[in-house]
């Protein structure tokens, strides 16, 4: 008997050290599979694929689906970005020495200072406590920007927009698999959204991690943390993306006093504690990081982060938020309302700065759809 338990103990220790084997054999190949399938030279072109205007309007309809879904009472909000902890007036300087290689579009003229407004928010469609995980979003807007606008129909803005949000990539590659996660997600189906179907090679794991991930605690304010691009742009005949980072030694030494995050609207109360009660700017780095297509920095897939090993980010310009009392009923409502013109687009601006990649296309149409539907809803109220 005890002969029997002994073979048995062997053969399930052995069996245990097979199943180990094939599972770190697995993950090898599925780690050199994966390097093998992202590694560079990528394309440094906007590759169009068939289909895409088709798609991109069934995604306007559910979006608009989405802002009919979380309106407010009185109000409709964006679909995206839905709560605002401020709109601030911001200066953005050019470097004074930037390098002759980075003086593109509005960053030409070292040592200009630009006018601009900045509107942070939380990433989801409808407010929500500032203490639920999420994205942070910043938008900024240069003002009196010459030059001709991108968009025919925006010729009397004036504007150079940078839209950006606190992850480094996006939960989807492209416009069709935004398509089926949006859809997905719309009808409450989160889990269909990552694995669409019984096939495996359908399944988004990846991308359920990025999802995950970009959904972060809250900062201990909006001016402590860091914002990405996450798409890439045109920067003068190059290709970049760029992202704005806290940059506190450029500014007066702060300590933000300890904030009570169980209240809702904890980061508007930090934001205003700092600029209007303290009267201490807050202090950024806006930087570039120019793609090398040598590497993996693909231009159609906004779910690669491109490494800094692979091309480093570049400072061209230092943004100030400087003291200031933002935080008024008439301000507020001018940062939600497009009677007041204050809708931040990543297409306003300059063909220097052009929006590219399959996720921005679909950007220039959702945005501007989206803007106006809920800007001709709230005429009506
Ligand atoms: C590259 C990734 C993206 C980033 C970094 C980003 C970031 C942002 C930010 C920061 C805002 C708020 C702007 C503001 O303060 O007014 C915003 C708004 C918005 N986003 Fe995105 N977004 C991204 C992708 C997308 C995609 C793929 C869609 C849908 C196709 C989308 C749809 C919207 C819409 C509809 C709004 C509200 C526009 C309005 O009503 O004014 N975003 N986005």
């Amino acid at each position: 008997m005890s002969r029997l338990w002994v073979r048995l103990g062997a053969f399930l220790g052995k069996s245990l050290q097979c199943l180990l084997g094939l599972g770190l054999l697995g993950w090898a190949l599925a780690t050199a599979w994966f390097a093998w399938q992202h590694s560079g030279p990528v394309s440094a072109d906007e590759l169009i694929p068939d289909g895409e205007v088709a798609m991109t309007q069934e995604i306007i309809q559910t979006a608009v689906r989405i802002v009919d879904q979380h309106r407010e009472s009185t109000r409709y909000l964006r679909d995206a970005h839905a709560k605002a902890h401020g709109c601030v007036k911001a200066d953005v300087q050019v470097l004074p020495d930037l390098a002759s290689e980075l003086r593109q579009g509005v960053f030409s003229e070292p040592g200009k200072t630009w006018q601009a407004t900045v509107r942070l928010s939380n990433g989801n469609a409808y407010p929500q406590f500032d203490s639920i995980r999420d994205a942070r979003g910043m938008a900024i807007k240069l003002m009196d920007v010459p030059g001709k606008q991108l968009l025919d129909d925006q010729q009397s803005r004036h504007e150079q927009d940078f839209v950006m949000f606190s992850h480094p990539n996006f939960f989807v590659s492209d416009v069709a698999e935004y398509r089926q996660n949006v859809a997905a997600q719309a009808d409450g189906k989160t889990f269909k959204a990552f694995f669409p179907g019984w096939d495996p090679r359908t399944w988004q794991v990846r991308h359920l991690f990025v999802a995950l991930a970009t959904l972060s605690p809250a900062p201990q304010s909006p001016t402590q943390t860091t914002y990405f691009s996450v798409s890439p742009y045109k920067f003068g005949e190059a290709n970049a993306k760029f992202r704005v980072a806290p940059d506190p030694d450029s500014c007066p030494t702060y300590a933000l006093p300890a904030q009570n995050q169980k209240l809702p609207n904890f980061l508007r109360a930090a934001l205003n504690q700092q600029l209007s009660t303290d009267r201490v700017p807050a202090c950024f780095v806006l930087q570039i990081q120019r793609q090398d297509p040598r590497k993996y920095m693909p231009i159609e897939d906004t779910s690669i982060e491109w490494q800094e090993n692979d091309a480093p980010f570049q400072t061209v310009a230092r943004i100030k938020l400087p003291a200031q009392d933002f935080d008024t009923p008439a301000l507020n409502l001018q940062c939600d309302n497009q009677s007041f013109n204050q809708s931040f687009n990543p297409w306003f601006g300059l063909e220097a700065h052009r929006p590219i990649g399959g996720i921005n296309r679909l950007r220039k149409a959702v945005y501007e759809a989206v803007s106006d539907y809920r800007h001709s809803r709230n005429a009506e109220q």
